[in-house]
């Protein structure tokens, strides 16, 4: 009998990995329409990463200042320095209003204006007119967003009776050496069982991989482990390089103080009191994109004018906003600055550094939310039955720097839209393909390598050294020697940890296997990233290169592909047209 006959299977139509918002909302979707969809989610859903959005989701709703999905779309193609695919950006801006409004509909309990439409608050990189005044944008549930939205989409997935395996950890992807995919293995964190999901459609949605970096506003959950996936189901990773640094993370613990902090009026200041940002970006200031506002607070503490003992932090200042806006609008962070940073915000400016948030890149996706992969070189072709949404997946709509609240959008409007096409597959589709023993071996490999124990390097020093690694070799401002360093420390830790073993100690808890297979997953990524970073002569959004500090569209207008195989860096060109408008053609990006 073969290996993989010996475990549980389970069949579905649909297996979704990942349980935060792109997940549920597909999952939703695919419920309601009567499709046999499972989620599986390495936490109790309503713990995974959505939850901790808290500025809001964007949509050119109008209710508080006027708007146009169009100048949204503007505004998102030069956010993300021209790289973003427009087709994308056009559909997403398009459709955003009217999801919002589902999400409403859903019990989302936005934040309301007196005359009872959701309230909007300003978020950086907003415009009216294509570039002109600051615009509203960002629909809130006081600084909880994500909370609300993750909340309303659980429950409306209980009811369409979802099926769910909470704490269920996701190893591999089952698939033969075509590329079709079958599903994937799944391990039981609690009883460390593992368990075969057979599926005719398999949909990514594991999130960000933030816990690569020592500083960071992800949760511990944050480990890429869908991206991780696809790398060594032979996918390349698009656009790794840029990776986003959210301005005002709490100083040294990188907690995220929202960019609603500074859309309700909020402001950074340097070690003279002085409104540094005003130098920076003279018309948006504090609300310019998030690559803008970063660079500069990393300039102010490197010339000297940062705050504290050790100069290493500015201060956010909301002092002057009144108790009553904090307490209603921004509660959270009122709790988050008291707690973490011993402050309280209506009397006190909190300390904020950069801090690493959020990846551009990710699984090459179109617009339906496919996966695409490029032929030998040639055309791109989907994945038959295999989709990703959400942080882990670049359509590309975020290009070189994703906008404050359009996160929350991504993952509704792509995790709808993989659904239908989903939909549409199964019903084109509607056997499973044979499932041949052979696809399940490279995941059962992945699980049998951290059943050998003995001495050996510990997994946790291992991730700790990574950690630091990315933040010294990686971090906001980047040059090739730095980088080619990086490269070389990464490829020594990913060596380091093949050898690694649980020690008998670390074996007593059965979480130690799922941190070193989590472990294996932020080694490949954080190689995809820094190789992919040491390649792009250019600086353009969040890559800033100290020596070659201009946007270089003759030679760098295109998208990267790493692949783990050679660690090898391919190219593909940006998708300029959009599907019903005019594109924006690249132009200086000034705020
Ligand atoms: O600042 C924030 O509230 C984060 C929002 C986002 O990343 O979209």
């Amino acid at each position: 009998m073969n290996a993989i006959d010996a475990l549980p299977r389970r069949r579905f139509d649909c297996l979704v990995i990942g349980a935060g918002g792109g997940g549920l909302r597909a999952a939703l979707q695919l419920a309601q329409a009567d499709v046999h969809v499972a989620v599986v989610s390495k936490v109790f859903p309503t713990r995974s990463h959505t939850v901790a959005a808290q500025g809001g989701i964007n949509a050119a709703l109008g209710n508080v200042l006027p708007d146009d999905w169009h100048w949204h779309m503007y505004d998102t193609v030069k956010g993300g320095d021209y790289l973003g695919d427009q087709d994308a950006i056009e559909y997403m801006c398009r459709v955003a209003p009217g999801l919002v409004i589902e999400l409403e509909h859903y019990g989302v309990p936005f934040t309301r204006l007196e005359n009872g439409r959701i309230y909007q608050r300003m978020f950086g990189g907003q415009s009216q007119n294509f570039g002109g005044a600051q615009a509203a944008r960002t629909c809130a549930a006081a600084d909880r967003t994500g909370h609300a939205i993750l909340h309303a989409l659980y429950q409306q997935n209980l009811r369409a009776k979802t099926h769910f395996f909470d704490e269920f950890f996701a190893i591999d992807l089952l698939r033969d050496a075509a590329g079709n995919v079958f599903g994937a293995l799944v391990l039981e964190i609690e009883t460390g069982e593992p368990l075969v999901i057979e599926a005719k459609t398999t949909l990514l949605a594991t999130g960000g991989a933030g816990r690569m970096y020592r500083t960071t506003t992800n949760a511990l959950i944050n480990t890429g482990d869908g991206l991780g996936m696809a790398l060594r189901a032979g996918i390349p990773l698009q656009d790794m390089e840029f990776i986003q640094f959210h301005p005002t993370g709490i100083a040294g613990l990188g907690i995220l103080i929202t960019e609603g902090a500074r859309g309700e009026g909020g402001y950074l200041v340097n070690n003279g009191g002085e409104r540094f940002m005003e130098r920076y970006a003279p018309q948006a200031r504090d609300l310019a994109s998030r690559d803008v506002v970063s660079r500069a607070i990393a300039v102010e503490v490197r010339e000297g004018r940062g705050c504290g003992p050790n100069r290493d932090h500015v201060l956010l200042r909301l002092d002057h906003l009144g108790a009553e806006l904090i307490k209603s609008r921004l509660p959270g962070i009122r709790e988050n600055a008291m707690r973490f940073a011993h402050v309280d915000p209506i009397d006190r400016p909190i300390p904020v550094y950069p801090t690493a948030h959020y990846i551009m890149g990710g699984i090459p996706t179109n617009r339906f939310g496919q996966v695409v992969v490029p032929e030998h070189h040639g055309p791109e072709e989907p994945v038959p039955g295999l989709y990703a949404v959400g942080e882990c997946a670049c359509a590309s709509i975020h290009g070189a720097n994703r906008l404050g609240g359009n996160s929350i959008l991504d993952i509704v409007v792509f995790g709808r839209a993989a659904a239908d096409h989903i939909l549409e597959y199964l019903a084109d589709n509607p056997h499973a393909r044979p499932f041949p023993p052979a696809a399940a071996e490279p995941a059962l490999a992945r699980l049998r390598r951290w059943d050998r124990t003995g001495e050996g390097e510990s997994v946790d020093g291992l991730g700790e050294e990574l950690r630091r690694a990315m933040e010294e070799y990686c971090g906001v401002f980047r040059t090739q020697e730095v980088l080619d360093q990086g490269v070389a420390k990464v490829v020594a830790l990913r060596e380091r940890l093949a050898d690694a073993r649980l020690t008998d100690h670390s074996r007593v808890f059965n979480t130690a296997r799922i941190e070193a297979l989590e472990l294996e997953n932020l080694m490949e990524i954080a190689l995809a990233t820094v190789v992919s970073a040491a390649a792009r002569r250019e600086s353009r959004g969040a890559h800033s290169r100290v020596d070659y500090p201009a946007r270089d569209d003759i030679k760098w207008l295109k998208h990267s592909l790493f692949f783990r195989e050679g660690r090898r860096l391919d190219y593909k060109p940006v998708r300029m047209k959009p599907l019903s408008v005019d594109s924006f053609p690249p132009q200086a990006r000034v705020y």
